[in-house]
């Protein structure tokens, strides 16, 4: 498939836009600064704090997975079985209460990523979410694929 055009320039700290990529979904959230900050202290909680598995492109290698910290860009499908999970920036799921700092929940069985789309520990997704190739054509564009 060709790539794909978003533009987020009307993208607020918090919210999640959803671009079709390949007839998959790929969401935009453009995280606040606490919330990129914030990604460290849940990194006991995850299965591969580190993204060690490779589910991103090299420049996304890092602690928020992302070129820029403060924009996320995730395949919405489940490693699990493939559901597409929903975006919770405040709502916790139910057993994690106020721990929880916002990220996705798996409605099929329970997986939940954070908002790098890391996944947690002992839930049935194997892997963090995959980053989709793309690029910053410039400050409010991005290109994905
Ligand atoms: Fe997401 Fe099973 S498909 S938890």
């Amino acid at each position: 498939g060709a790539p794909v055009k978003a533009d987020i320039s009307k993208l607020e700290v918090g919210q999640q836009m959803i671009v079709e990529w390949r007839g998959q979904p790929v969401w935009v959230v453009r995280r606040s600064t606490q919330s990129v900050a914030d990604l460290s202290k849940l990194n006991d909680q995850l299965a591969d704090p580190t993204s060690t598995v490779e589910q991103q492109p090299d420049y996304a290698q890092n602690e928020h997975r992302s070129i820029n910290p403060e924009i996320a860009v995730l395949l919405g499908i489940c490693t699990h079985l493939g559901c597409s999970p929903t975006y919770r920036p405040e709502i916790a799921p139910e057993d994690l209460g106020e721990k929880w700092l916002g990220g996705f929940n798996c409605p099929c069985h329970g997986s939940r990523f954070d908002l790098a789309g890391r996944v947690y520990k002992g839930v049935p997704a194997p892997t963090n979410l995959v980053v989709p190739p793309h690029r910053f054509i410039d400050d409010s564009v991005i290109e994905v694929g």
